[in-house]
């Protein structure tokens, strides 16, 4: 297997997947046995946004590994605060460094960044858009909790519209079962209808709820989420929709007794200290699980053996037709990237950095 870059985790086929999962089992059971498999190679981890649990357990993975670690994680310390572009730093770290993940505000700034890599790079968080990795570690703990990723009924709670790990989650969950999908959002902060259309299409049940009471007694798997502050065009957007749902242990009590409740984290009010107690509360371990897939995906990744694949080139006479309307997507603050698109299913044309409908 060859994995050349990780932008959405849809770009892994199922038996890709199931290779990570395996391997990140064996890590998990058997960690010596791995940890100089990375002699001799670097990664790169570019930070433009904060991170905790995604950076240092990408650090810790490659220090388990055997290989050893470059980056910021403030680029106010590197030459971005000079002006450099997304471009020009990606070429260079990328002949630094073996392997890379980029976390950064703007939807879509991974695939950019890959465009004018020379070694495989991971996307770490873009935006609102995409977050593969922490997909890979949801997956895993359901996995290894409920032994399959299908004939569930989940629950996302908090802010659908915002949270990439919600967007991938669920892209990833379409791909790999047939699930019954309670949204529980504001309608402010409900998920964009071309991913419930997505899920609909494929034979998934979804209902769209407001609350948490209206359905906690029929999950198997309660996803909750933090509102996502930074995205919001202003705090007081942000304190309308903050505080709604807070999952405590009276709520608890109506919930299923093997009910699975995961979280990305950082958790800030939507999760009641007391829940922690509570053996169906899996967040931590889940965070856990980060280390194992995230080691996996280093070594497929990296074994892979590629050099100098800068995609660029593909697109040297791409024409620059227009820019994307999404304010939030890269191709509007790094002006010389091409204007890539797709067609959708649907017919629409599709901005390939951030997915949004052009026309
Ligand atoms: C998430 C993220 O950055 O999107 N955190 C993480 O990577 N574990 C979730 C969040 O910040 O709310």
């Amino acid at each position: 297997m060859s994995i050349h870059h990780l932008i959405d985790f849809n770009d892994l086929t199922t038996e890709e997947w199931n290779g990570i999962s395996a391997l990140a089992a064996d890590i998990k059971s058997n960690p010596d046995k791995y940890s100089d498999r990375c002699k001799g190679k670097i990664l790169a981890t570019l930070f433009y946004e904060p991170s905790t649990r995604t950076m240092l357990s990408f650090q810790s993975a490659m220090i388990r590994l055997g290989g050893e670690i470059i980056g910021f994680d403030n680029p106010g310390n590197s030459s971005v605060s000079k002006g450099e572009n997304l471009k020009d730093t990606i070429t260079i770290i990328s002949s630094y460094a073996d392997i890379i993940t980029i976390r950064h505000p703007k939807e879509g700034a991974a695939l950019a960044a890959s465009l004018y890599s020379r070694c495989p790079l991971i996307n770490a968080g873009d935006g609102g858009h995409f977050h593969p990795t922490q997909t890979l570690t949801d997956l895993f703990t359901i996995e290894h909790t409920k032994g399959t990723l299908s004939g569930h009924t989940v629950g996302l709670c908090g802010d659908l519209k915002n949270g990439r790990t919600v967007h991938s989650l669920l892209r990833a969950l379409n791909k790999l079962g047939k699930n019954t999908f309670y949204l529980i959002s504001t309608p402010s902060l409900s998920l964009q209808p071309r991913i419930t259309e997505l899920l609909r299409a494929n034979g998934n049940e979804v209902y769209e709820v407001t609350s948490l009471e209206e359905c906690i007694d029929k999950l198997d798997i309660l996803y909750m989420t933090r509102i996502q502050r930074e995205r919001f065009d202003s705090e007081e957007h942000y304190r309308e929709q903050s505080g709604r749902y807070i999952l405590d242990a009276k709520k608890m009590e109506s919930a299923k007794k093997d009910m699975m409740i995961l979280h990305p984290l950082p958790r800030v009010d939507e999760i009641k200290e007391e829940v922690d107690y509570d053996p169906r509360a899996l967040y931590f371990k889940q965070a856990q699980n980060g280390i194992y897939v995230r080691m996996a995906l280093i070594l497929k990744m990296i074994t892979s053996g590629t050099n100098d694949l800068t995609d660029i080139e593909k697109y040297r006479e791409y024409p620059k037709v227009r820019s994307c309307p999404n304010k939030a997507c890269i191709t509007n603050t790094e002006k010389y990237l091409p204007f890539l698109t797709y067609r959708t299913s649907d017919g629409h044309t599709a901005c390939k950095f951030c997915d949004s409908e052009i026309d």
